[in-house]
Formats: structure tokens, sequence, C-alpha cells
């Protein structure tokens, strides 16, 4: 992959893709977001450092992370389809801890994750969003990333209902136009 892996300065903050030794760090910084109860529908990081680890390793799966200073401060997640009728559909998660975000980490994560997906031959790069989350939809949008439907009340958040909004980018927009054929046939 293009990104460096050594930051330059102390100050710098890189993106990385995630080694097996990051599990600890990426775990605490999702735990971090998600007792935050605003953003992310889990409030518990379910899987252990060594389940961590193994979907770290896992090829068909993308784990990209933001370090600054030796901490992990960000964590994207792309999972790929893992059955013949759904590989080429991809599903992303992303977590910034607070005091990192807006300042670019976000867009530098998802744009590097565009780019693996179309390298692995993933057309729809898909996430779902809390209707509560208007930065994070903005900044979708911003990338490119289209609604594709709401599934209504799905969540209560603070006493409130809370719609999830589905959201894809087609990472192939020609794909939209044609068959299957001509593409990968997995
Ligand atoms: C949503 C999230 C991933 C976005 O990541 P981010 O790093 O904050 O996003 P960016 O900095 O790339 O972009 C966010 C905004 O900052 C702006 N920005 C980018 N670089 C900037 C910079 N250097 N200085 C100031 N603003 C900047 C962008 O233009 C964008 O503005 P907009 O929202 O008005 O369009 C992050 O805020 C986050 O993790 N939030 C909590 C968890 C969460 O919501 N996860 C997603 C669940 S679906």
């Amino acid at each position: 992959m293009f990104w460096k892996s050594k930051a330059q300065n102390e100050d710098e903050i890189i993106v990385r893709q995630a080694n097996p030794s990051d599990a600890r760090g990426i775990i605490s910084c999702m735990q971090s977001v998600m007792d935050e109860r605003k953003y992310l529908v889990s409030e518990y990081y379910l899987l252990t450092e060594r389940g961590e680890q193994e979907r770290i390793r896992n090829p068909d799966d993308l784990t990209l992370v933001c370090e600054h200073r030796k901490e992990i401060v960000g964590v994207l997640t792309v999972q790929r389809g893992m059955y013949r009728k759904n590989r080429h559909v991809g599903t992303m998660g992303i977590a910034i801890k607070a005091g990192y975000r807006h300042r670019g980490l976000g867009t530098r994560m998802i744009t590097e994750a565009i780019e693996w997906c179309r390298k692995q031959g993933i057309l729809k790069l898909n996430l779902e969003v809390f209707s509560s989350n208007t930065n994070a939809i903005s900044l979708y949008e911003k990338i490119g990333f289209e609604r594709e439907g709401v599934r209504r009340k799905q969540f209560i958040i603070d006493g409130e209902y809370v719609d999830d909004i589905l959201m894809t980018y087609w990472t192939m927009p020609e794909v939209l136009n044609g068959g299957v054929e001509g593409q990968q046939k997995q």
C-alpha cells in the first residue's frame, strides 16, 4: 500500500494499515468512541485482543488506523461479503477519537479504503449511520456516498427515535449501467 508507515516527526499523524500488534490500541480507541454512546450501536467492543488480531490478519478485511505518538486515535474497517453472492460488497465502519476529528483524518482513511476496494474488485462500499450524526452524513455525501435507504425509528438514543440511514459508494460507477458481464466473477 502506498502510505508511509512511520511518522517523520512526533506530531505527525499517520494513516496506515493495521498490524496484529495494534489490536489493543484499536480496542481502546473503539471503546473510547463507544463510551460517548451517540455514534455507534454497540456500547462495548465485542472482540477480545486475540479475536481482533485474527480479524486484522484476514486478507478479505481491511483495517486502517491513524497513529499519533504511538497511540491509535482512529480506526476504519471494511469487511468484505463472505459469500459468493456478496463478495462484490464491502461494509465500512469508522471511528476517530474525540480531539482528533475535523482534521481531515476521516477523509484520508475513507479515500484509502475506496482505493483498496477498487483494487480488490469490491464495487459497492456500504455503511450505516444514525440520522442524528449529521456531521458524518455530510462528510460521506461530500466524498460521494449516496443514500440507498432508511430504516425508520430503528434506534432510540437519549430517549429519541433515530433513523438508520443506509449509504453506499460505487467504486466503479460504470457497473451501474451494466450487468455482471466483464466484471470479475468470483
Ligand atoms: C465521522 C468521522 C469519522 C469523520 O472523520 P473526521 O476526521 O472528523 O472528518 P474530516 O476531518 O475528514 O472531515 C470532517 C469535516 O472537517 C473538515 N475538515 C477536513 N480537514 C480539516 C482541517 N484540516 N481543519 C478543519 N476542518 C477540516 C471537512 O471539510 C469536514 O467538514 P464538513 O463536515 O463540514 O463537510 C469522525 O468525526 C468520527 O469518528 N466521529 C465519531 C464516530 C462516528 O460518528 N463514526 C461514524 C459512524 S457511522
